[in-house]
């Protein structure tokens, strides 16, 4: 079966679409990446969706899911039309969406106690430009259940990088940074997982804050490589409350997005230099990784390889204090897996889709902390027209 999966992160960068050839299931499925590309959202736009985040207008949000409903729908279209493969052999569309809030603690609201996320991107648009059968919204159900709603991408690190000898830590460097913790030929009832804390988002908004906007990214790490980490600074980064905290943990920009950027910031200006600040942080993401590592992984067992993904992986700052945190255990890229770093959540949300369809529970428990296993996702179904021509005739 052909299943597109699309996604965006907490990056806010663009929509990440990964087309797939996915058969089997259970224990048994098996999956092959036959395409991916990344769109970049349209200048301009990411500042609106942050906006969203830091007490936007209701309006603004209404319109925005139906306006990233057709960029979504678009990367899909795009997506199958460079592969050359017609969007009517394409079965099944996942998406993940944008994420805009995600409040996974509790608040009280009389005899109830709410939890929520939110995802947009209208899936409704997407079925209707596409023709496709759309899954999509694949978090609130796990909340329901009593989970984070996060991490969902164990699933598929599990089905790519499960090893039988070898204990592994997968480690995707998003905006935030996720870990998948499989031990040497771990069943899914056996992974850990979760969010360590920051990926690339502070990098990221101190490059911003830095070069007043012009940059929002360290390109391939050369400011972090030309600076000296500042040992006082990242001691203090690494008193971060969050870091210390048990998993199941799952967190976004609401710790490490503008505020922390604004208090280093103030903390710093202007007597640091630019490079020495984001080698800083770079430090600090690297560090903060290690870190989750030792505190709640390592008496499970020595890890042999850390294989990392997402966008932070083309940050060579980031990579080197990386592997210098874990060595002497290698740190390589998905890539020397064969796996595309990029592509891997997007894939991960074409599996759910696909999961979901076959009538799998798709979230792990014991990762997110719901009570129990759930099928993740809402449907928009498409008219079966051959279907409702055979009812009519009869
Ligand atoms: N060439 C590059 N050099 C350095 N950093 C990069 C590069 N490409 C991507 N990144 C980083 O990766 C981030 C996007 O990673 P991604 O995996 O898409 O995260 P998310 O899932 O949060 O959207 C960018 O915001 C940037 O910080
Ligand atoms: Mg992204």
């Amino acid at each position: 079966m052909r299943v597109i999966g699309l996604s965006s992160g907490t990056s806010v960068d663009g929509i990440d679409a990964a087309l797939t050839d996915i058969a089997g299931h259970g224990q048994h499925v098996r999956l092959r990446l036959l395409a991916y590309r990344t769109f970049p959202y349209p200048r301009g736009l990411r500042p609106r969706l942050l906006a969203l985040q830091n007490g936007g207008r209701t309006e603004d949000l209404c319109h925005l899911n139906a306006y990233l409903g057709e960029l979504f729908a678009d990367a899909a279209k795009r997506l199958a039309e460079s592969a050359g493969i017609p969007l009517r052999r394409v079965a099944l569309i996942g998406s993940h969406g944008q994420t805009v809030a995600h409040r996974p603690v509790p608040i009280r609201e009389g005899r109830y106690r709410i939890r929520s996320t939110l995802q947009i991107g209208e899936p409704s648009v997407i079925a209707e430009r596409t023709g496709v059968l759309t899954v999509a919204d694949f978090r609130p159900r796990d909340l329901a259940a009593g989970g984070q709603g996060a991490p969902l991408t164990p699933l598929i690190h599990h089905r790519c990088f499960s090893h039988p000898k070898r204990n592994r830590l997968v480690v995707n460097l998003g905006g935030i940074t996720n870990v998948t913790w499989l031990p040497a030929g771990g069943s899914l009832d056996r992974l850990v997982a979760f969010d360590t804390g920051p990926g690339n988002m502070v990098i990221d908004g101190l490059m911003e804050r830095v070069t007043r906007g012009r940059r929002t990214m360290d390109r391939s790490g050369r400011t972090a490589s030309s600076g000296t980490v500042r040992m006082e600074l990242l001691r203090s980064l690494l008193r971060h409350p969050y870091l210390r905290l048990r998993p199941p943990k799952t967190t976004g920009r609401e710790l490490f997005g503008r505020l922390l950027v604004d208090r280093v910031w103030r903390r710093v200006s202007p007597s640091m230099p630019p490079r020495d600040l984001i080698a800083t942080v770079t430090a600090f993401t690297a560090s903060s990784i290690a870190d989750a590592y030792h505190r709640f992984l390592r008496h499970r067992g020595t890890v042999h390889d850390v294989i990392v993904g997402g966008g932070g992986v083309y940050n060579d700052a980031l990579m080197k204090r990386l592997a210098d945190a874990f060595e002497p255990v290698p740190v390589h890229s998905m890539a020397a897996h064969g796996i595309d770093p990029k592509a891997i959540e997007a894939t991960a949300f074409a599996l759910l889709a696909y999961t979901t369809m076959q009538g799998e529970a798709n979230n792990i428990p014991r990762v997110t902390g719901a009570h129990h296993a759930v099928m993740l996702g809402k449907i928009i179904p498409i008219l079966d027209e051959k279907r409702l021509e055979k009812r009519r005739e009869a």
